[in-house]
């Protein structure tokens, strides 16, 4: 068999897992997820989710990988001995393959619409004013299109490898992201009517903290945004050398993802106050904040186009950034089917990828087709249903049946107190008690909401 790949540092992990984590969930999920639910309420109970429940079970998966080196597949097939187990094991490890190509596929089609909005300035800047508005109406054929230039993109990168293809794209595209983000807060809260949004942000309704819906969407949020409950982060973690301090790693991902989410907030939730302050309504008529397809591609492009000459510009920037946070996590998604297909029956990671990446994008031009009937019933079912359930999982695997030796020898390589740092002690006890409880306790009022 090939080498396996491996990054080729602590930072070339923390790249690629980053890229992996900032996603559009980050831009755009987490900021109106929080306009949505009380404002800085939402972020505290976030912030409690991310470090309590989020980051422990995002363990769970980097230690598996690391300790098993293999796809999720193969990983959770030989957690622990005996044929029930094995199967088991591959069962879930499948379902998070499947779970991670529907993420993609409709991931994708949102990443197109970020491309094609992208192109549209430099259409209206020529005076091309046809091309343009096809540009910016959601159509079968504008969405077929982009999405086709983004999932070729994505699989062009895959093919690289985890060093080559990865870890280099990752380290180029996100000191951009972070580049693009902070230029734009700046000059966003720089216009009038910004104070607002950031008021609206930063002052919690405490009312609303106890609300099932909001535990509910800031755990969904949390998964989703880690990239948890699907092997990404497995395999990422396999792809770890054994020096290296894996809780701190995953300290510091859990540090950076939730830091640039909240980061994010500050540029969304102002604009929009901006775009209010220039006459675009930002409330609907139920008296809700705009937070859909509407707020990302009506309100925030009417605050470019009142800003003047600079506008195209600010506006190829935004959406710039969207196109890098969504490159960089689909390229995490497809790596999960294409380390599976590669390493489990030995294909060459080419073919690998091309035979994945092309499956997925199918599926993602039937959902272009048939848009209004799949895109939300594929999304929910796999980041509200299966995401949660298959992390339920992994921590199930983790705690019950992987032998408490091995994971905390597993846990502990690299980390410089050895077994005897307190963290290797009381995760496995954690990972099999806390996590599990605390996410069947919040998953069951959607399970129960079902019937
Ligand atoms: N975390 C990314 C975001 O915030 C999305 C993502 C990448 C993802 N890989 C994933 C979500 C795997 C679930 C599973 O947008």
């Amino acid at each position: 068999m090939a080498a396996r790949g491996e990054f080729s540092s602590r930072l070339g992990f923390l790249m690629a897992a980053a890229g992996s984590a900032v996603g559009l969930g980050n831009i755009w999920g987490f900021p109106t997820q929080t306009a949505e639910n009380g404002g800085a309420a939402f972020v505290i109970v976030y912030l409690a989710l991310a470090f309590l429940l989020a980051y422990p079970a995002l363990m769970a998966e980097l230690t598996i990988g690391r300790a098993k080196r293999a796809n999720v597949v193969d990983a959770l097939g030989h957690i622990s001995e005996g044929k029930v187990a094995h199967y088991i094991g591959a069962s879930v490890g499948l379902a998070g393959v499947l779970t991670a190509s529907l993420i993609l596929s409709f991931y994708a089609i949102l990443a197109g619409w970020m491309m094609s909005h992208m192109v549209e300035p430099i259409t209206t800047m020529v005076g091309a004013t046809d091309a343009s508005s096809w540009l910016l109406s959601q159509g079968p054929f504008r969405d077929t299109l982009f999405t086709i230039l983004f999932s070729v993109l994505t699989m062009l990168i895959i093919v690289g490898g985890v060093r080559e293809g990865i870890e280099k794209w990752s380290t180029r595209l996100m000191p951009s992201l972070l580049t693009i983000l902070i230029a734009l807060i700046l000059y966003v809260l720089l216009q009038p009517g910004a104070v607002e949004g950031l008021q609206l942000y930063l002052v919690p309704d405490f009312s609303r903290i106890t609300d099932p819906d909001l535990l509910m969407n800031a755990m969904g949020q949390a998964f989703f945004s880690l990239s948890l409950g699907v092997g990404t982060m497995l395999i990422y973690g396999s792809y770890v050398s054994e020096q290296e301090n894996l809780p701190r790693l995953g300290a510091s991902l859990t540090l950076i993802d939730t830091g640039i989410a909240f980061t994010a907030g500050l540029l969304i939730l102002p604009a929009m106050f901006v775009a209010q302050h220039y006459g675009t309504p930002i409330y609907n008529d139920a008296g809700e904040l705009a937070a859909g397809p509407g707020l990302i591609f009506s309100v925030l492009p009417s605050v470019f186009d009142s800003m003047g000459g600079i506008g195209p510009i600010v506006a190829i920037a935004f959406f710039l950034l969207m196109t890098i946070a969504a490159l960089t996590s689909s390229i995490s998604m497809l790596e999960v089917p294409v380390s599976f297909v590669s390493e489990h029956f030995g294909v060459p990671r080419k073919i690998a990828t091309f035979v994945a990446g092309f499956i997925i994008l199918s599926f993602s031009i039937v959902i272009v087709f048939n848009f209004e009937a799949m895109f939300g019933f594929v999304a929910d079912l796999a980041t509200v249903y299966f995401e949660p359930l298959i992390g339920l999982a992994f921590c199930v695997f983790a705690g019950w049946l992987w032998s408490r030796n091995e994971a905390m020898k597993a846990l502990a390589s690299g980390h410089p107190d050895g077994e005897g740092a307190w963290f290797v002690k009381v995760w496995p006890y954690y990972v099999k008690f806390v996590c599990p409880t605390l996410i069947i306790a919040m998953l069951y009022p959607t399970i129960m909401g079902l019937f």
